[in-house]
């Protein structure tokens, strides 16, 4: 078992083993206040796992109880969000209370807004179950839910008091949602450097404490410098803001993590063309995407790809800030006008670095 302390706005423990859920009051108990506890969760997750999580908590005498939603990004609506908060004050949800957003990042970034925002915030418990929640979305303090016109447009910073990560949890990931987490790990390899990125060449589940640690820790040293994303925090949007442009083109039926891993390849060669890093570093980038299965065509023309960009709500003014590679474990943050963006693109994906 391993513990990572995030020391930001407020201060707090991620844990991070296997076989956790089993006695998870062990970790829960010390920080709570009131007896009431409640689960914000999805189908699959209360299906595979919420009786561990409540005999724990029962056998401690708390009071659970739990709001269930349809699992998928759909669910991360404005209804859901009302509809809980009234249930929680319908049940008489008081400030010294708990909430534990429980399962991916669905229902974490629900769960931690409702959290953030019932009586002004109480308690947040997040225990994550994907790799992508485990390694990205439990931690930070991002909250949100979407609009009608896009994606996280409703949230606030919220950090919470708990992370527990119970890596046994992963075992039951379909291979596709545990290969949209493996493209943010390898994002976190590339930013971070040769220690991750070079395990990241052995099956990840062989070392997954390890690895699951090494990105909860990178991201922890930027949230403690830039908690609420105004400079520093921006690198961790490596093969965002294409790989966004390519989810919102494919109507998002290309999914978050292949999407991303795209942009990464196309970063990388964007980087390559401006002389920031070198072929082989670009290589190596390609080869740990495709060696986890990922196809790296970026499918759409530059025109549309720099079109989608514009419409992405983190665009600011003329300019973009672009998360570039020098080299494994050196990036950066560049300022790029919105004019030469397409041109860039054009260049990376037709002229292939060779
Ligand atoms: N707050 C942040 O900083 C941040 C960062 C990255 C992504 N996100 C958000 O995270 C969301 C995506 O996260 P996600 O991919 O975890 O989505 P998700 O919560 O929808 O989970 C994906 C699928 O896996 C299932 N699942 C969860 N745990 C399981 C388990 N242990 N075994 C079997 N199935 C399981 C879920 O039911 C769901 O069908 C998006 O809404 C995104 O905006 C937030
Ligand atoms: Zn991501």
């Amino acid at each position: 078992m391993k513990r990572v302390i995030v020391k930001s706005s407020k201060k707090y423990s991620i844990i991070i083993g296997k076989g956790l859920l089993e006695n998870i009051s062990d970790h829960i108990l010390p920080i709570l206040k009131g007896n009431n506890v409640y689960i914000i969760t999805d189908d699959i997750v209360e299906s595979l796992y919420i009786s561990q999580l409540t005999k724990s908590l029962q056998r401690n005498n708390l009071v659970v109880h739990k709001y269930v939603f349809p699992n998928g990004e759909k669910s991360k609506n404005a209804n859901n969000y009302i509809d809980i908060l009234n249930d929680m004050a319908q049940k008489g949800i008081s400030r010294s209370d708990t909430v534990i957003a429980f399962g991916g990042g669905v229902p974490g970034d629900l769960g931690g807004f409702v959290a953030a925002t019932y009586l002004r915030g109480i308690k947040l418990i997040q225990i994550p179950t994907t790799l992508l929640s485990a390694v990205d979305s439990s931690v930070g303090g991002k909250t949100a839910i979407d609009l009608d016109k896009g994606k996280n447009m409703a949230g606030v910073f919220y950090q919470p008091d708990l992370v527990i990560c119970d890596l046994s949890s992963l075992n039951t990931l379909s291979d596709e949602t545990l290969k949209d987490g493996c493209a943010e790990v390898i994002k976190y390899g590339i930013l971070s450097g040769d220690l991750l990125f070079n395990q990241l060449k052995k099956p990840i589940m062989k070392h997954i404490e390890s690895i699951v640690y090494q990105c909860v820790k990178y991201k922890r040293d930027i949230v403690q410098k830039d908690e609420h994303d105004q400079d520093l925090r921006q690198l961790l949007n490596l093969g965002h803001t294409i790989g966004h442009a390519i989810e919102l083109l494919s109507g998002y039926k290309v999914t978050h993590g292949q999407a991303v891993a795209k942009g990464i390849s196309v970063i990388s060669r964007i980087s390559y063309n401006l002389s920031l890093c070198a072929k082989h570093t670009v290589d190596e980038i390609d080869n740990i995407l495709t060696g986890y299965g990922f196809d790296l065509n970026p499918m759409y023309s530059p025109s549309d790809l720099a079109s989608a960009i514009i419409m992405d709500k983190k665009r600011s003014n003329d300019s973009i800030n672009l998360i570039l590679v020098e080299d494994i474990g050196k990036c950066i943050i560049r300022k790029t006008m919105m004019n030469e963006l397409e041109d860039m693109i054009k260049k990376a994906i037709t002229k292939v670095p060779l």
